[in-house]
C-alpha cells in the first residue's frame, strides 16, 4: 500500500505514540482490504459505545497524546445527570460513563451522542468520503446521501478520525458500489415502521451484497423511512449500501444501479404477505407490559409530534413507563414548543444523548416491553428484556392499557 512521507513518519511514530496507534490500525485495515492507498477524509462518526472495550481504545490514543484530526460526532451512550433521577446504577457503571466522556471530550470528538448523524447532526455531501460506525448510519450515508463510507467499527472510525483518512477500498470505490442483485417490492409501505420490516426482510436476503429495491408503484421515502429501512437491514443481515430505482442518488435507473452490467432476473419478491410474516415471525409476545422504548434510531421531532397525535389527550396507564430516545436538538426544539411538556403530563418521557444498550434500563429486565424497532428488541433481549415488537399506535394503545393483547 502506498504511504506518503509523511504517512510513513506518523508510522513510525514521529508523530506519537497515540497517533502512531491510529495509523497502525488504519495501516492494517488498508493491507487486509488490499487498499492503494490512504484518502483524506473531513467527516467521521464514532460509535461510541459507553462499552469497556471502546472506551479502552479511546483512552490508548489520548494516552498517547493524540487529538483528533477531525472531530468526529459520536453516538449515544446515556444522560447520567437526568437518568440516575429514575434509575440506580453501580458505581462501576457511572465510572464508566465519566471515563467515557472524559477520554472523547480530550481527544476532541463532537459530543452529539446521537445515533442518526446523517439525518442532522453530521450529514455529509453526495459522493463524499467519510468514515461512519453506527449500523444504522452507514446504510443512510451510502444509500440514501450517496456518500461513501465503509462499515467502519468504533475503533476504526476513531482511528481514521485523528490520522484524518481512512484506506481507499470498499464502498469508496464506484465498481463496489453497484448493485448486486434485484429485489421486486410489490407492498404497500405508510410508515417508517413498514420500511423497517421490509429493511429487515431484504437484509436477511442480501447478508453483505447490495441489493437494488425495484418498487412496482412510486414511493416516496423520507428520512425517518430510510433510517429504519437501512437500521433493520444491518440488524438482519450486513446492509451498508442499496439502491431504490428512481429514489435514491445513485440509481436514477435500474440500469445506472447496476453499473451498466445486465439487469439480473429478480432473486426475490416482497410483497404485503411477506412483511406481515416477517412482522409475525420477530415477537408474536402478548400480555403485562412494563415499558415502551422508542427511539432506536433515534427519534427525529417529526415522529415526537407523532406520538401526541396518536394519544389524543390519553394517559399512559400506572403500571407502564414510556420512554423515547430522541435526538438533543429535536428534545430541545419539544421543549421550546412545549411538545415535552404536554408529553410528560400523559405520562411519556423523553431523553437525549441516550441509547437503549446501557445500563440505565436494567430495573424493567424480566418482564416484557414493547417497540417498534425490531433492532430495539434485538439488544434489549440479549439484556434480559423481552420485546414485542408493534407498529408506533399500536405501541401507544397498549401503553394506555399496560398490556399487549
Ligand atoms: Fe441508537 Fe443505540 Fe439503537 S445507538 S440505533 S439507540 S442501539
Amino acid at each position: 500500500m502506498f504511504l506518503t512521507d509523511e504517512e510513513k513518519r506518523i508510522l513510525n511514530g514521529e508523530e506519537g505514540a497515540g497517533k502512531q496507534k491510529a495509523m497502525e490500525m488504519i495501516y492494517a485495515l488498508g493491507l487486509t482490504f488490499n487498499a492503494e492507498k490512504l484518502l483524506p477524509i473531513k467527516r467521521a462518526h464514532v460509535a461510541l459505545s459507553g462499552q469497556e472495550g471502546d472506551t479502552y481504545w479511546c483512552e490508548l490514543l489520548v494516552k498517547g497524546g493524540a487529538t483528533c484530526a477531525v472531530p468526529p460526532t459520536t453516538n449515544p451512550y446515556w444522560d447520567t445527570a437526568y437518568l440516575t433521577k429514575y434509575f440506580d446504577v453501580t458505581k462501576e457503571e457511572m465510572e464508566l460513563a465519566d471515563r467515557t466522556g472524559d477520554a472523547y471530550r480530550k481527544i476532541g470528538a463532537k459530543l452529539s451522542y446521537h445515533c442518526a448523524p446523517g439525518v442532522y447532526s453530521n450529514v455529509p455531501f453526495y459522493g463524499e468520503h467519510v468514515a461512519f460506525s453506527e449500523s444504522s448510519a452507514t446504510p443512510y450515508v451510502n444509500g440514501a446521501l450517496g456518500a461513501r463510507s465503509n462499515r467502519e467499527s468504533s475503533i476504526s472510525a476513531l482511528a481514521a478520525a485523528v490520522v484524518g483518512k481512512t484506506p481507499y477500498y470498499g464502498y469508496h470505490i464506484d465498481e463496489n458500489r453497484y448493485g448486486e442483485f434485484l429485489i421486486e417490492v410489490d407492498a404497500d409501505l405508510k410508515e417508517c415502521y413498514d420500511w423497517g420490516i421490509l429493511g429487515h426482510c431484504v437484509g436477511k436476503i442480501a447478508g453483505s451484497r447490495i441489493p437494488v429495491l425495484k418498487f412496482k408503484s412510486e414511493v416516496h421515502p423520507g428520512q425517518e423511512d430510510f433510517l429504519y429501512f437501512g437500521a433493520e437491514g444491518a440488524t438482519s443481515g450486513a446492509l451498508a449500501m442499496y439502491h431504490i430505482v428512481g429514489v435514491t442518488p445513485e440509481a436514477p435507473t435500474i440500469e445506472k444501479a447496476f453499473g451498466g452490467r445486465k439487469v439480473p432476473k429478480a432473486e426475490a419478491v416482497i410483497t404485503n404477505k411477506d412483511l406481515k410474516a416477517r412482522e409475525d415471525l420477530l415477537t408474536p409476545s402478548t400480555g403485562e407490559i412494563n415499558l415502551v422504548m422508542l427511539g432506536c434510531p433515534h427519534y427525529t421531532y417529526t415522529q415526537l409530534l407523532e406520538v401526541e397525535r396518536l394519544f389524543a389527550g390519553r394517559h399512559v396507564n400506572n403500571s407502564t413507563a414510556f420512554w423515547i430516545l430522541a435526538a438533543r436538538d429535536a428534545v430541545n426544539l419539544a421543549e421550546q414548543s412545549h411538545l415535552r411538556q404536554r408529553l410528560e403530563l400523559l405520562g411519556v418521557r423523553m431523553v437525549a444523548d441516550t441509547c437503549i444498550d446501557e445500563p440505565c434500563w436494567k430495573s424493567f429486565e424480566g418482564h416484557l416491553g414493547v417497540t417498534d424497532s425490531p433492532k430495539c428488541a434485538y439488544y434489549r433481549e440479549r439484556r434480559g428484556q423481552p420485546f414485542a415488537i408493534r407498529r408506533l399506535s399500536e405501541c401507544v394503545e397498549a401503553s394506555i392499557k399496560g398490556r399487549l393483547d
